[in-house]
């Protein structure tokens, strides 16, 4: 007996495949519903899939029709904070405009509880060491932006409608799949973790450090780095109180420790026991030089305690490139 129908949008991506992985161990039955634009086939573990976009409202009614789902789990979205701010109509649309498709498709067929994907970048910069849920809110791009808006509507379809929702804002999401059986994208990878990665396999071709002179202990950025597997067993937690009748809620999702640009480097070299052949250049726009989490609200409420260090998620991203190797050399 399953212990519930969950439809994971997105489901194809980096961090909705690890969850749709885990939700089925979890005993859960699953659908992912993703349109490929960044996703991949070959990341999604479970038998039922279906190709659609969360804007089309026809793809969702159909799919509603034919299948009871008790909740949704929206992991689909652009997410490069770069992009977002050369091409802001590209992330208001599939951000924001679609989730808004989805949510009112859902109401229509009275499917009431969802678990939504934010953002530590709702924050802004921060003013503050460690970063709670009542932080101000005051995003710098269109991503954080986005993210924020859709939060907004959640509140606000609570209370009209009753639809309840569990918010996550995620800090640095990194890892991969520890027994791996999911295979790294091959997407165009812009964050840290994976950039190193990939340059060291693709004949240690080099990478560049984005600030030295940061007001940070060794002069380069400070974040919170959380494993993909922590990220899912926060979702399901969330998942389980949702489907016990808890009302809305907001968290955030980090470890509470921050390490610096060049700890990251440091501790890559360590795991692969090499080299990284790395160059210092300018700041990028729109960095803060600080994001830590403070996630005492969800090991308290959802008793989620993350388990996984650094060096376990350079570790378990390696091994997941590794899986994907012949994909690496067609970026
Ligand atoms: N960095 C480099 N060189 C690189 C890539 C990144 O020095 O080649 C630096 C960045 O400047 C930053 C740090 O490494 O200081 C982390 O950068 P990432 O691109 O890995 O991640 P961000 O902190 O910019 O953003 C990530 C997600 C966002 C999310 C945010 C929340 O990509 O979606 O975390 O903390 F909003």
């Amino acid at each position: 007996m399953s212990k519930g129908s969950i439809l994971v949008v997105g489901g194809a991506g980096y961090i909705g495949s690890q969850v749709n992985k885990e939700l089925c161990e979890a005993g859960y039955h699953t659908i992912v519903f993703d349109n490929l634009s960044t996703g991949s086939r070959e990341t999604v573990t479970t038998d039922e899939f279906v190709e659609g976009d969360i804007g089309d409202e026809r793809a969702l009614t159909e799919l509603f029709c034919r299948t009871d789902i008790d909740a949704v789990m929206h992991f689909a979205a652009d997410i490069d904070v770069g992009e977002s701010v050369r091409n802001p109509q590209k992330y208001y649309n599939n951000n924001l405009v679609k989730t808004k498709v989805l949510l009112d498709t859902m109401l229509k067929h009275d499917i009431k509880k969802i678990i939504f994907s934010s953002t530590a970048a709702i924050f802004g910069i921060p003013e503050k060491g460690l970063i709670d849920e009542d932080h101000l809110q005051l995003p710098i791009n269109p991503y954080g932006e986005s993210k924020l808006m859709v939060e907004r509507i959640l509140r606000d379809y609570d209370k009209a409608y009753g639809l309840r929702y569990c918010s996550f804002r995620y800090f640095n999401a990194a890892g991969g799949d520890p027994q791996q059986k999911i295979p790294y994208l091959k997407q165009k990878e812009t964050n840290l973790i994976p950039v190193l990665l990939r340059n060291l396999k693709n004949g240690n071709s080099r990478s560049t450090i984005f600030g030295t002179d940061y007001p940070t202990r060794d002069g380069t950025c400070v974040r919170d780095y959380i494993h993909i597997c922590d990220l899912a067993d926060a979702h399901i937690k969330g998942l389980n109180q949702l489907l016990k009748g808890a009302v809305s809620r907001v968290y955030n999702l980090g470890n509470g420790k921050g390490y610096t640009v060049k700890e990251v480097v440091d501790a890559v070299n360590r795991v692969t026991n090499s080299t990284l052949n790395i160059t210092e250049g300018p700041r990028r726009e729109g960095d803060p030089h600080t994001l830590i989490a403070d996630g005492t609200k969800a090991k308290t409420e959802l008793k989620w305690t993350p388990r996984y260090s650094l060096k376990e998620m350079i570790e378990h991203a390696w091994n997941a490139m590794k899986l994907s190797g012949e994909f690496l050399e067609q970026i």
